[in-house]
């Protein structure tokens, strides 16, 4: 069997870990060879049920699982880590936006990024969940300057997921039937899911989405809406933000970056802008990605980006900048 890999989740004691924590360390992330040390770092007035946690870890008695370090010290938490699942910060509340976030959480991954730069290894691949996500990635990734920075990404898988399970719902066909919808931009109301290049097989052959569903209208509307406001019609209905499927987008995204996706399919990454489509470089922008077996990615360039699909790409592209603008005021301060 290989050597272990250390896996950091913060935000341990949190709601999105507690559905995650089983998922990753049984397997579903890194494959069913691949033994794991869990390192769970949170705050310390969280200490009492980040313990918890972990006394149910162990009694999961899972194969994989080699060994589970709470922690409340962010130096030692980061040491020699392979992956950091980034999700502790305070969640909105109703009537917020994500960016209202950004003066409370921001500090967080600029301390994280500090950490990671003296203490993770240098190859730790990075995905930012908590957030305002996008731009906590953006201010991690400027403050470990040692670590590569294709390294830091932020979560949008948990929109094109929400986005394939609409298409697959107004088809009436499985969700995996429906491959390459992408998200571009950032995680919140101004992101633009785009069915443009995406297809759905429709009883063993695949069609183009926009063919298949045959109602622009929606698609250009209440299909994209539904999408950008889907985060706060959960937390008006269960008082709390998504957590489940927040869960399980983390494991799609960390897993396909890991393991790569097959020939012709590409999933929605927030990773750091080179330029591509004119987005403004270094933003962390959510791109459709190529991910490779190696545990890399690429952009996926020449995509056909018509006119209704470049105004919502540079709106979102807008919001982020001035995002990025105010978390390093904030940084600065
Ligand atoms: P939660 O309040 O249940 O848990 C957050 C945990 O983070 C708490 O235990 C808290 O003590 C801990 N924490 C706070 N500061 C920390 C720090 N400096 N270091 C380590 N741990 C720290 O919240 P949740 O529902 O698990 O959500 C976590 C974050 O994820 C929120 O910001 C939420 O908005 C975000 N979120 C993002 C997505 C996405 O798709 N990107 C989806 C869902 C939720
Ligand atoms: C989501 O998309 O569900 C999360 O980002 C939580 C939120 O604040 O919407």
């Amino acid at each position: 069997m290989a050597e272990p890999l250390r896996v950091l989740v913060t935000g341990a004691a949190g709601q999105i870990a507690y559905s995650l924590l089983y998922s990753v360390a049984k397997g579903d992330v890194f494959g069913p060879n691949q033994p794991i040390i869990l390192v769970l770092l949170d705050i310390q007035p969280m200490l009492g049920v980040l313990e918890g946690v972990v006394m149910e870890m162990m009694d999961c008695a899972l194969p994989l699982l080699r060994e589970v370090i709470p922690s409340v010290n962010e130096m030692e938490a980061f040491k020699d880590v392979d992956v950091a699942m980034l999700v502790g910060a305070m969640p909105r509340r109703e009537g917020m936006e994500r960016k209202d976030l950004l003066a409370a959480n921001v500090k967080i991954f600029k301390s994280m990024g500090v950490a990671i730069d003296s203490q993770a290894k240098k190859n730790i691949k990075v995905v930012v969940v908590g957030n305002p996500a996008n731009t906590n990635a953006y201010i991690c990734k400027k403050y470990a300057p040692s670590i590569n920075p294709a390294n830091f990404t932020a979560l949008t898988r948990l929109d094109q997921n929400r986005a394939q399970a609409q298409i697959a719902a107004k088809l009436g066909v499985s969700n995996s039937s429906v491959k390459n919808c992408v998200i571009w931009g950032n995680h919140s109301s101004t992101q633009y899911p785009d069915v443009n290049q995406a297809v759905v097989d429709l009883n063993g052959k695949s069609m183009p989405v926009r063919e298949a569903v045959k109602d622009d209208n929606w698609l250009n509307n209440d299909f994209i809406k539904t999408v950008q406001q889907r985060g706060a019609a959960v937390i008006k209905a269960r008082k709390l933000s998504s957590a489940m499927s927040a869960a399980k987008a983390i494991v799609d995204h960390v897993r396909d970056w890991w393991n790569g996706v097959p020939d012709g399919t590409y999933v929605s990454m927030a990773v750091p802008s080179d330029g591509s489509y004119n987005i403004e470089e270094g933003l962390i922008y959510s791109f459709p990605v190529r991910t490779k077996p190696d545990h890399t990615y690429e952009i996926v360039k020449g995509l056909t980006i018509n006119d209704f699909s470049r105004e919502k790409m540079d709106a979102t592209e807008k919001e982020l900048s001035e995002e990025k603008n105010m978390a390093l005021s904030v940084c600065e301060s």
